[in-house]
């Protein structure tokens, strides 16, 4: 278990181990939910393009810039910056992750609970052999509904909540290392099936033909959200996690790794969507909806389809638990280690306060649907921000703390484990991190905001 003491702390046994729970963080509702639909409605090839741009210029350096910070300090997201800058304002950054952990919980439990309505319709048989209205007419039924969907948010917390209340290594690391793989299995068998759909070929088009015309700032600011949400990073979840890597584990190996894997199941994802959405007519624009008729169309016109939906939302449903317990693990592990709340007492904190304020996300589907600020309903609002403000505010922070503040020996002995390994990207990694990250981050925020003209 966690302990305050620094003598004892919890971490990941094994390499294994921290990939697994790693990439178990970043794959997840982002992938295979958000990701269509982002790319549905920002014009496909085009958004593939500058996704796969923000992954690698801005992805990877901000994900080892957590990952050197949460290591160097062993403590949680606000303490890391509370040791690393004593008496500075950068501890600021984890409150504001602290903030992010609140609203991405929010609302990504509000979807982690459809996943777990759509096992339960695919073990009755009850989307086998529907069209695509048809199918569409239950999600909406289903999410508009008084009561349901807040049940299966609710339950779905109280699995969060359950997994992190046991700690890294028994509960997270364990959990992780069955999932991970399982799941990569799955996608490969769905996305052998979508690419031999009969006219799915113009789906592929649309994934993989860039129409250059497509790309505006708000483009690459939702390009850029989306990778940062993907990849868990601006809010200190890799922080978190980073704290609990052992010190001989390369960090360098150890982000490229999960960016890959990460970036390929968000790629595979929507080599399953788009030529599915092209054979069955569906439009690409569907928003949030659109993984959860996307898929039930393919499973219901499939062989054995029953089978393929109950393993997908399994498979889903996983995916995104291993995603939660790290959102939630970020402010268990502030309460646990910056209050007096023992481990067991923060996650209870953590999760009913997150919970409720998930209901709201939930309603916006049904009975609060009129309710609009900013113009947008508390889910949508909840989901814009997180990723096209929050994160990536929080990235840049992140990225100039650690390139002009942490000092570069400590950066360099993270990276090259003490001395002991070479670092031959290490003067790369600082100038991305001191030059092109921040200074992309800025002027995409304040492009796509209209502030700046040139
Ligand atoms: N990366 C997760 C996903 O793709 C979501 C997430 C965002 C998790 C931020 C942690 C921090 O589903």
């Amino acid at each position: 278990m966690l302990s305050n003491n620094g003598t004892s702390r919890d971490g990941f046994s094994s390499k294994f181990g921290v990939i697994a729970a790693i990439a178990g963080s970043a794959v997840g509702l982002g992938n295979i939910w958000r990701f269509p639909y982002v790319a549905g409605e920002n014009g496909g090839g085009a958004f593939l393009l500058l996704y796969f741009a923000c992954v690698i210029g801005i992805g990877i350096p901000v994900m080892m810039s957590e990952l050197i910070i949460g290591r160097r300090a062993q403590s949680n997201a606000y303490g890391s910056f509370r040791k690393l800058a004593p008496r500075s304002g950068w501890p600021v950054i984890g409150i504001l992750g602290i903030l992010s952990a609140f609203v991405i919980l929010a609302f990504y439990s509000t979807v982690a609970g459809w996943t777990l309505e759509y096992i339960v319709q695919s073990v009755s048989g009850n989307l086998q052999g529907k069209s695509n209205d048809e199918l569409k007419g239950v999600f909406e039924g289903f999410i508009s509904h008084p009561w349901r969907p807040l049940l299966w948010q609710g339950v779905f917390m109280f699995l969060t909540a359950f997994i992190v209340f046991f700690g890294v290594q028994k509960g997270i690391e364990k959990a992780s290392k069955i999932m991970m793989p399982l799941l990569l299995l799955l996608v490969v068998a769905l996305c052998v099936r979508s690419l031999t759909l009969p006219g799915g070929a113009e789906g592929i088009k649309f994934y993989l033909n860039p129409d250059f015309s497509k790309i505006t700032w708000d483009v690459v600011l939702k390009a850029m959200g989306q990778a940062a949400f993907s990849l868990s990073i601006g809010m200190g979840a890799l922080i978190t996690y980073g704290s609990y890597i052992q010190k001989n584990n390369r960090l360098t190996n150890t982000a490229f790794q999960i960016t890959i894997a990460d970036t390929s199941i968000a790629f595979l994802s929507g080599l399953i969507v788009f030529p599915a959405i092209f054979a069955y007519g569906i439009s690409p624009t569907e928003g949030p909806g659109l993984a959860f008729i996307v898929f039930p169309a393919i499973f219901a016109q499939m062989p054995a389809g029953t089978f393929f939906a109950i393993a997908f939302f399994i498979l889903l449903a996983i995916a995104s638990l291993t995603s939660t317990i790290s959102v939630l693990e970020v402010f268990v592990a502030f309460l646990a280690e910056e209050t007096k709340l023992s481990r067991k007492k923060a996650t209870a904190v953590g999760a009913i306060s997150i919970a409720v304020v998930g209901v709201f996300c939930t309603l916006s589907f049904g009975v609060m649907g009129d309710v609009k600020i900013f113009g947008k309903t508390v889910f949508d609002l909840f989901d814009y921000s997180s990723a096209n403000i929050l994160l990536p505010l929080g990235a840049l922070l992140i990225v100039l703390f650690t390139g002009w503040f942490l000092g570069r020996k400590n950066v360099k002995d993270e990276i090259t484990n003490g001395g002991v390994l070479k670092g031959r990207l290490f003067l790369l990694f600082l100038f991305i991190i001191r030059f092109i990250a921040p200074v992309v981050i800025i002027i995409v925020f304040l492009k796509s905001l209209g502030l700046i003209n040139f």
